[in-house]
């Protein structure tokens, strides 16, 4: 497996633990009130499990199992797989401080764009990596 899959499968299973705890703790704030506060790790909870854990988790399987094209000696611009890695996390922040930390709607629409620059970099990186057996 190669080194940026282990670094987004093991990130991925961070989120999965945190939104996991966030979302055992809101499950138990419904029955037995524990703070008046967290109810505001809702869209933490959210975004840990869907972009975190989710996208993340699907992004390194990706990286590590789609067809590797033979005309290159490696995985053709890796460097755009890493920068989406980063812009991923970078977002997932972005989201979690315009929502969960307050710090206001472009705060949280910049996380977005940084999210969606993810999915960009991350399909220029694949697309040459989507061939049948005989690389058609
Ligand atoms: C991959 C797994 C999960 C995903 C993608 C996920 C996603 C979500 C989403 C999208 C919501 C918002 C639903 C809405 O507003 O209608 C939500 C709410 C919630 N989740 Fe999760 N969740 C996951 C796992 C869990 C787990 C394991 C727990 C508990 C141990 C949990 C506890 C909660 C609670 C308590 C709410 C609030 C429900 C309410 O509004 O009353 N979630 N989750």
């Amino acid at each position: 497996m190669p080194r940026l899959s282990q670094w987004l499968i093991r990130v991925a299973f961070i989120y999965l633990l945190l939104g996991f705890t966030f979302g055992a703790l809101l499950l138990t704030h419904k029955g037995i009130p524990l703070h008046p506060a967290l109810w505001g790790w809702l869209p933490a909870h959210i975004e840990f499990l869907l972009m975190g854990w989710i996208v993340q988790l699907t992004m390194g399987v990706a990286f590590w199992i789609l067809p590797r094209y033979w005309k290159h000696p490696r995985r053709p611009n890796e460097i755009y797989a890493q920068i989406a890695f980063i812009l991923l996390n970078l977002g997932i922040w972005l989201v979690v401080a315009g929502t969960t930390f307050r710090a206001g709607s472009q705060v949280l629409l910049a996380g977005r764009i940084v999210e969606a620059g993810a999915i960009v970099f991350f399909a220029l990186h694949n697309w040459e990596r989507i061939v049948s057996r005989e690389g058609m």
